[in-house]
């Protein structure tokens, strides 16, 4: 029998590999840095599946360059934001992503993060490793306490609920925002699986102002790209400490360099910029109070196993024509196929 013909954007983790090689003719790209735009439209040419990172562009060309057979998009990421999901959808071409299985590792980076701008660890490593530390003192680095500190979090989804989690035990006060109509208003105490969390959902401005520490878990979308602006830097709290493990375009980045220049807010870290990699004459990274990591929030060795092996069961699914474990467009099963123009 002939395999079903799947381009695979770049080395995925065994787990998702093998069952990928056994199910189908790949072509997996070799390169440790992405395809380019052309390369990608040349290898997707034919196939019937696409296998994809976040760092590809997946939009309508690339869809029409698949061309008819095309089957299923399995992106290997929670986050879809560099996917056409309208353009997939149109075309009854489900669209899979790896939600779920991040949770626990991005929550726990979020608070690496948290605790590494509040209290100056890269500035404090800095100062180790150039032989600037000459001995202790009283106060040499001071930073900004967690326990009875308000923690705002925008976008409660699962992500941003398990930092929620993890702050309760740092007897933090929580307050969040959520743009995802999913989340009923008003709810004070929120049920998670394993346990209740103290929360109380606030307004954006109110969460801007009241917040010593702010990390943001909210996906991409038209409402949330350049969510926060001067504007709302402006609100914040001089000690305000911002993580960003969600996007890079979240951010407003001329507006965070500013903020951060000035002291208008204490600290920040990212995890996410726009671009991915900041170029290395970035602003930002000639500041102390930033520290930028390499998208890593998820870069854990069993999270990372699970995400592409998600990846290619939602892959194989899609050729199987079944429904796919994981997918962000739902609706193409009640729709027939309509190519447009
Ligand atoms: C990582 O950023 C993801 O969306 O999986």
């Amino acid at each position: 029998m002939n395999k079903p013909k799947v381009f695979v954007t770049r080395h995925i983790l065994e787990s998702g590999l093998r069952l990928v090689m056994d199910f189908c003719e790949a072509d997996v790209w070799p390169g440790e840095l992405p395809p380019n735009r052309e390369e990608i439209l040349n290898h997707v040419r034919g196939q019937q599946g696409l296998l994809c990172l976040l760092t590809d562009r997946i939009d309508r060309e690339v869809m029409e360059a698949a061309g008819p057979g095309l089957k299923v998009i399995s992106n290997c990421a929670a986050g879809v934001d560099n996917v056409d999901v309208p353009a997939a959808t149109a075309r009854a071409v489900p669209v899979g992503n790896t939600p779920g299985v991040l949770t626990d590792a991005t929550a726990d980076f979020t608070f690496a993060l948290l605790m590494a701008a509040a209290r100056r660890l890269a500035e404090g490593e800095r100062q180790v490793r150039s032989g600037a530390w000459k001995t202790w003192s009283l106060d040499n680095l001071l930073g900004a306490d967690f326990s009875g500190a308000v923690l705002g979090l925008v976008g409660f989804g699962r992500i941003g609920q398990a930092v929620a989690r993890r702050a309760c035990g740092f007897g933090m006060q929580i307050i969040y925002s959520d743009p995802n109509p999913n989340v009923p208003p008003d709810q004070n105490r929120v049920r998670t699986n394993e346990t209740r969390i103290k929360a109380k959902r606030v307004e954006l401005d109110t969460l801007l102002r009241e917040s010593d520490f702010i990390s943001l878990h909210t996906p991409l979308t038209g409402e949330t790209r350049g969510l926060i602006n001067a504007a709302a830097f402006a609100k914040m709290k001089p000690s305000a400490v911002l993580v960003n493990t969600s996007r890079g375009p979240v951010v407003d980045q001329v507006a965070l360099f500013e903020a951060l220049k000035s002291h208008h807010i204490f600290a920040a870290a990212l995890d996410v910029t726009e671009p991915e990699p900041l170029p290395t004459d970035s602003p930002l990274l000639k500041l102390d109070n930033c520290i930028v990591v390499p998208h890593i929030a998820s870069a854990s060795w069993r999270t990372r196993q699970n995400m592409s092996r998600m990846a290619a069961e939602n892959l194989i699914a899609g050729l199987k024509g079944e429904h796919l474990p994981n997918c962000v467009n739902p609706e193409v099963y009640s729709r027939s196929k309509q190519v447009p123009n």
